[in-house]
């Protein structure tokens, strides 16, 4: 009985927890989207596709397409477009920013068979935790409801 009760009480507030949570969330998006200052971003990714070049140039251009041998400075190239894209408030990856990327992609690798380059898509931590805390909340409210629910029938 006192078990049941005390997850009665408790469950609002959890609640209220929860959506307080999500609310948080979504305003973070919300802000995000508005302050994404993309005249700002669209600036400053040339930069990151200069320096991608400059270091292209380098390899030989019949390696362009080993993922061996220019692996390191994509991977700055991409972490340059992130930082540019955060630096303006914006998302990474973004529709803008994707465009950019793929228009230096057909720069160098439009040669390349599909075989021999193999893209991989870039982690996105933000999209992950805002995919997979309100699924991971959504379980567990559920399985305290449930928890509660069965509780409650066995005890009264
Ligand atoms: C966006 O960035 C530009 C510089 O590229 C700046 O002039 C403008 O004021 C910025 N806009 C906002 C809303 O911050
Ligand atoms: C790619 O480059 C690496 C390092 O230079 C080399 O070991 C490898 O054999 C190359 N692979 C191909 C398919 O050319
Ligand atoms: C692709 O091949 C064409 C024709 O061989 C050549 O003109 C062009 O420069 C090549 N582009 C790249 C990125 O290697």
């Amino acid at each position: 009985m006192e078990a049941s009760v005390r997850c009665r009480r408790h469950l609002p507030v959890l609640l209220l927890w929860v959506n307080a949570l999500m609310m948080l969330g979504l305003a973070g998006v919300h802000q995000q989207i508005n302050l994404c200052n993309e005249s700002l971003m669209l600036e400053k990714l040339p930069a990151c596709g200069k320096f991608f070049e400059e270091k292209m140039k380098k390899v030989d251009s019949k390696k362009w397409c080993n993922l061996t041998e220019f692996i390191m400075y994509y991977n700055n190239f991409t972490q340059c477009t992130e930082r540019e894209a955060n630096n303006a408030s914006c998302f990474w990856p973004n529709p803008l920013a994707e465009s950019f990327i793929t228009g230096i992609h057909k720069q160098f690798f439009s040669n390349c068979t599909l075989d021999s380059v193999h893209w991989e898509d870039p982690p996105n931590e933000i999209l992950i935790t805002l995919i997979f805390v309100p699924v991971m909340l959504t379980c567990a409210m559920i399985m305290l409801v449930v928890w509660c629910s069965k509780r409650s029938d066995i005890l009264v």
